[in-house]
């Protein structure tokens, strides 16, 4: 009698990598999707907590500082500990750098086990937590250089994007999505909130060429370079095809949305900061590495940002991101 064969109706992001890592490494231990699955944890525990914010003290402002020179928002502490404490659980990982740490989490010596450094935002658009709007967890993973001593920490650590072995980010809005890629395209999972899976919902996506938005903050406009307030007057001259501009103030979300809808995000050097304000090894990087994964680009003006090699643990970095046709259309007026 033939017996009947159930497809699975779901994929899980667990799933997804274990089938990525046989397919392009057959004697896979299952180390990566293991590590993985720490990131995913951890950020289904914070959509649950980000889900009942104002529910529970989670809320405002702590009274601390953080080297970024920011106020540091209660749910930065519980998002930072969060993802620390799933990782302390992978052997794998050596090495931890967080937006919200001064100094790199070093879990064990980097060495033949402990051969992963996971580099993260772990709460992206702080100034939006009290007020509702969507916010997000960014991260990245590097293996430890082999022809680096352990004892060098950063040397294992301030290395170009393009070393990336895995980048991700997960953005808690009207429904939890994660979008990864391992440098074989670049997949998104929707949190189902009845199962607690993250389940695949799109699969090697690809950014639109054409249309989107452009997304700036103009009010620093006085403070941008002459070609940038240049881009700016022929984007609004009617003369582009992006549909219109958005800025939510949460680079994860304004970078989703040019993913999805295409277009360009900029956040260009001011007279304020003229390095940028966004960092590079846990924010530019890795959303550059899934840009470009989709067919996208994402330069500081000068050079791609994969190609930048760090000097500094939080780095920051101009970053202009998005459709590859709408990122040379920025380059056109302003190449500095
Ligand atoms: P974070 O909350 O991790 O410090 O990041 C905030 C960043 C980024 O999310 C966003 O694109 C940018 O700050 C917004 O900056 P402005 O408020 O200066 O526009
Ligand atoms: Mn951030
Ligand atoms: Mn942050």
């Amino acid at each position: 009698m033939e017996r009947a064969t159930v497809r699975p109706m779901i994929k899980t992001v667990q799933q997804h990598i274990m089938e990525a890592q046989r397919k392009r490494f057959p004697g896979a231990s299952g180390e990566f999707s293991w590590l993985l699955s720490a990131v995913t944890l951890a950020t289904k525990i914070i959509s649950d907590h980000v889900r009942r914010a104002g529910l529970v003290d989670i809320l405002g402002a702590t009274s601390v500082t953080n080297i970024q020179g920011e106020t540091v928002q209660k749910l930065d502490i519980i998002a930072n500990e969060t993802i620390a404490g799933c990782l302390g659980y992978r052997s794998s990982v050596g090495i931890m750098v967080s937006e919200e740490d001064d100094e790199p989490r070093i879990l064990q010596e980097p060495g033949p086990a402990a051969k992963y450094i996971v580099l993260f935002d772990p709460l992206d658009g702080s100034s939006n937590i009290d007020v509702n709007v969507s916010i997000g967890t960014i991260f990245s993973i590097l293996q430890k250089r082999e022809d680096v001593d352990c004892s060098d920490v950063l040397g294992h650590i301030l290395q170009p994007g393009y070393e990336q072995i895995a980048a991700g980010y997960v953005i808690y809005s009207s429904s939890t999505v994660m979008a990864y890629t391992t440098g074989d395209g670049v997949h998104m999972f929707t949190l189902d909130p009845g199962i607690g899976a993250f389940r695949l919902t799109r699969e090697n996506l690809r950014m639109p060429e054409d249309g989107g938005y452009y997304s700036v903050n103009e009010a620093y406009y006085a403070q941008f370079p002459e070609g940038v307030q240049r881009y700016l007057q022929w984007v609004k001259s009617g003369e582009s095809d992006t549909l219109g501009m958005r800025y939510i103030g949460s680079l994860v979300a304004d970078f989703h949305r040019t993913l999805v809808k295409g277009g360009v995000f900029l956040y260009p050097p001011t007279t304020k900061a003229p390095k940028g304000k966004l960092r590079l090894l846990y924010e530019a990087n890795p959303l550059a590495f899934i840009a470009e994964q989709a067919g996208g680009a994402a330069t500081d003006g000068s050079q791609r940002v994969l190609d930048k090699k760090p000097t500094a643990l939080h780095e920051r970095t101009p970053l202009v991101i998005g459709s590859s046709k709408a990122v040379e259309q920025v380059l056109r007026f302003w190449s500095p």
